[in-house]
């Protein structure tokens, strides 16, 4: 009669561990669901773009993580970037002033880029050249895979540029 008991009770330990343990895995998946970023922050994350759609002396602006980021393709007349550039003779980087992060203006007959808060410019290879801004425009984390650009990986040009300074 008092085995029965015992064996009873053993059943409603091991039960109640067994829901505790489905309650636990429960609250581990929920907490685990709240953590991962939605669908479209992911797919934000990264952005390709094809560099070849940009003609010579045309500028591009891609949107990459909630930033614009400007791809202008040079002509010879705008110099060579030999440390700035992502490839051949595109210049690749994020629009948004070193000053005070307002949105820097490209004017194609001056061919620089002007920025309208505080007049501070940058040449055709992001570098910083009048006014307030202490340092050239940052170059965003890229890969290049033949023609196209990814932005939000880091490829060995950019580890590169990183390793030199170069980027910021
Ligand atoms: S924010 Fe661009 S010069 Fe001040």
């Amino acid at each position: 009669m008092e085995e029965e008991k015992v064996s009873r009770r053993d059943f409603l330990l091991y039960a109640m561990g067994g829901w505790a343990a489905v309650g636990i895995a429960g609250v581990l998946y929920a907490m685990y669901k709240t953590w991962e970023p939605l669908p479209e922050v992911k797919a934000q994350a990264t952005v390709k773009f094809d560099l070849s759609s940009v003609e010579p002396g045309q500028i591009k602006v891609v949107a990459w993580r909630g930033k614009p980021v400007f791809v202008l393709r040079r002509t010879p007349d705008m110099g060579s970037c030999k440390d700035r550039t992502v490839k051949e003779e595109y210049t690749v980087v994020t629009g948004i002033c070193t000053h005070l992060g307002c949105i820097p203006n490209w004017e194609a007959d001056k061919k620089i880029w002007h920025c309208p808060c505080h007049g501070g410019e940058y040449d055709a290879c992001g570098k910083n050249i009048f006014g307030p801004p202490p340092r050239p425009l940052d170059v965003p984390p890229f890969k290049i895979e033949g023609n196209t650009i990814v932005l939000g990986e880091e490829g060995p040009e950019y580890k590169q540029m990183k390793e030199k300074g170069l980027t910021t």
